[in-house]
């Protein structure tokens, strides 16, 4: 049988362990390194709890945890590698650091993705020699399910690196979106931290709890973001001309002081509600029982999706269905 090309994870967390099942599910080497021994057991732990959910949806006939290897030293991890995604901690310091040190070990036409949240490329890829091939993949937890990667290029980064990133992100099933100018925080992690300033100021001013925000999220527009996302959300709620009369009706309240759009800052008093809110609100699970049933959602959400797909929802394209 044909070898399983070689990938290398380095830094093994939540996002590192989700891009190793990833690529794992889809019959690829995956060569990991962390620096962390925890890490690096914990890894193995994550995996075989991701390829439990992956197998619902199936596997590459030559996907096996036998095809996981990890690391202490970082160049052994990158011997013969053909592609490197980066997920060390968020922090500018660091991410330059590393990458310089994973684009000295390997050769230079090797594309080298960061999942850094929010970053600038520009800014962690400038200690690299060839900068042209370092730029941002960032994905969504959980890495192993969910398709969407952002690919945020650098000053420096080729197109050519760009297609060949999109290519392989195909590849695995993902449904990679190429950020057309670079910015701090990228697309979605802005939208959701939109959001999430908004959480925290209705829960610091006592409007609402914990739960009772995320219930004003999970049962309903949550329910219509999985296949419409804001936009044509908004188009539908104009009646019969759409956006048009949506800005006419709606658009006067955008001047009203809905939204604080700064943060609050982050008391005693506020993370106190917010941990124990959570708390309360995982009752007895703890977050391995919860990201167990985020999964078995998450796999029936995605079912129904790619069951209805294209024609009836064009927001959800099938080229781009996980399950393939
Ligand atoms: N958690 C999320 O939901 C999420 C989503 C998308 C992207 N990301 C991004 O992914 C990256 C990793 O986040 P995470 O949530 O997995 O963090 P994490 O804390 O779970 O994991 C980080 C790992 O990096 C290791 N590490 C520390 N120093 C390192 C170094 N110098 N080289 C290599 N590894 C090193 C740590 O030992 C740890 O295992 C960050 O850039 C983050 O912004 C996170």
């Amino acid at each position: 049988m044909k070898e399983n090309k070689v990938i290398t994870i380095v830094g093994t967390g939540v996002i590192g362990a989700g891009w190793a099942a990833r690529f794992l599910a889809k019959g690829y080497t995956v060569k990991a390194y962390d620096p962390n021994s925890v890490s690096r057991e914990q890894l193995k732990i994550n995996v075989r709890t991701a390829f439990k959910s992956l197998k619902k949806i199936g596997l590459n006939r030559n996907a096996s945890l036998r095809n996981l290897k990890v690391y202490s030293k970082l160049p052994s991890a990158l011997k013969d590698t053909t592609f490197v995604q980066e997920n060390a901690p968020e922090n500018e310091k660091i991410k330059k650091n590393i990458l310089k040190q994973i684009d000295n070990l390997v050769d230079k036409r090797v594309i080298i993705a960061s999942s850094s949240s929010g970053l600038l490329p520009s800014k962690i890829q400038s200690a690299c020699k060839f900068p042209e091939r370092v730029l941002i993949g960032h994905p969504f937890n959980p890495v192993y399910l969910l398709p969407l990667v952002e690919i945020v290029a650098g000053k420096k980064t080729t197109q050519i690196s760009v297609k060949k990133l999109k290519k392989l992100y195909e590849h695995v099933g993902m449904r990679p979106l190429i950020v057309q100018k670079e910015i701090e925080g990228y697309i979605s992690d802005r939208l959701q931290e939109a959001l999430w300033r908004e959480a925290l100021h209705i829960i610091n001013d006592g409007v609402a709890s914990t739960d009772e925000v995320d219930d004003a999220i999970v049962y309903g527009p949550g329910l219509r973001w999985a296949f419409m996302g804001v936009c044509l959300t908004f188009h539908l709620a104009g009646g019969e001309t759409g956006m048009k009369h949506m800005l006419e009706q709606f658009g006067p309240a955008l001047k009203l002081p809905w939204t604080k759009l700064k943060a609050p800052e982050l008391t005693n008093k506020l993370k106190k509600a917010m941990v124990s809110g959570t708390k309360k609100q995982a009752g007895k699970f703890n977050i391995k029982e919860l990201e167990k049933q985020r999964d078995l959602f998450l796999i029936e959400i995605m079912k129904t999706l790619n069951k209805n797909q294209k024609d009836k929802f064009p927001n959800w394209n099938k080229k781009y269905n996980t399950f393939k």
